[in-house]
């Protein structure tokens, strides 16, 4: 497939993505409120901003690898982003990264408060769980496939798995942990979400647990690469295009894979990360995930 062929498939993929986030929290509420009205606004703002959509993206590829359609599994697709946006709330809020600026404009506990921020995630993260539910009351026989992807999606983002990862990225500032407790930490924050979307892709198309495990690997490995590019912007990124600060790593105290082992260390690592996830990846998907991979880590947004 040719490149312009594939970023097609991802412009049109993207927008399927941000319509269907958009109807999801457009339906009209049985009862008028407007505190929940407001509360809607607070999470279609950052819903449904600038966001990259890498992990619906990659649920989608993954369930195209393994031969279901992308229409079929799109509430999983909307279910990870909402989790994903979630997460971002809370890790700008005072209490964690304190940031001001997601996705090119302030971040929702300015642009809103701080009380709605914490409401907004926690809202968000529930609306994941139903979406996914959703999938198996429509449809009894996907009934199973919905039950392991409900189970993926907890476990990888409880406390063995992002909200652990957090709590250790923030134990870790102004800290010296070696760059194996650094990379078991980013693992957690970041590439469980992206094994977890993998994996659901792969689950709900079909694949066995041999195969949906192998899925989770490559978005791990995905995830590790993810991570510490995003650091390395941090530090050599341009605030206009990635929508967020630079610099506040080093503010705050950040243990970073670039603070650790320095850039050039750090761009190597990174690299490694992608091409063991491309090994994996190429087996079911030859052209489109791998790509989707070199095209999320190699960014510079
Ligand atoms: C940012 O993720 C948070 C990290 C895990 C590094 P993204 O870079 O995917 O954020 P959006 O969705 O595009 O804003
Ligand atoms: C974000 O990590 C990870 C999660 C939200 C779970 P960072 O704090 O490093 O990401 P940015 O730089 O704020 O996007
Ligand atoms: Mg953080
Ligand atoms: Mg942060």
């Amino acid at each position: 497939m040719p490149d312009s062929k594939l970023q097609k498939w991802f412009i049109s993929a993207s927008s399927l993505i941000n319509e269907a986030l958009e109807e999801c929290l457009a339906r009209p509420l049985a009862e008028k409120s407007p505190e929940i009205d407001r509360l809607i606004e607070a999470m279609k703002y950052s819903l449904l901003g600038r966001g990259k959509r890498y992990r619906p993206l990659l649920l989608l590829a993954a369930a195209e690898a393994m031969g279901e359609k992308e229409k079929t599994v799109l509430p999983a697709a909307l279910a990870v982003e909402m989790i994903h946006a979630y997460s971002l709330i809370h890790d700008d809020l005072p209490a964690l990264d304190n940031d001001d600026m997601r996705r090119g404009r302030p971040t929702l506990h300015l642009a809103f408060d701080e009380a709605t921020a914490i409401l907004a995630g926690d809202a968000l993260q529930s609306l994941a769980f139903q979406t996914l539910a959703q999938m198996g009351e429509r449809n009894p026989a996907w009934k199973d496939r919905v039950s392991t992807s409900i189970f993926m999606l907890a476990r990888a983002i409880g406390p063995f798995g992002m909200v652990g990862g957090q709590a250790e990225d923030l134990a870790f500032e102004k800290k010296t942990p070696d760059i194996v407790r650094i990379l078991s930490m980013e693992r957690k924050k970041t590439g469980e979400l992206m094994a977890a979307s993998l994996g659901i892709g792969a689950a709900l198309a079909g694949a066995d647990k041999r195969t949906a495990g192998r899925f989770r690997q490559i978005g791990l490995f995905a995830g590790q690469a993810f991570q510490i590019q995003d650091d390395v912007l941090n530090q050599t990124g341009d605030p206009g295009q990635l929508g967020k600060a630079v610099g506040s790593d080093a503010e705050r105290g950040k243990t970073t894979a670039p603070a650790a082992i320095g850039l050039d260390e750090a761009d190597k690592l990174a690299f490694h990360f992608l091409t063991q996830a491309e090994k994996i990846a190429v087996r079911y998907s030859p052209e489109k995930l791998p790509w989707l991979l070199k095209v999320m880590i190699q960014r510079s947004n």
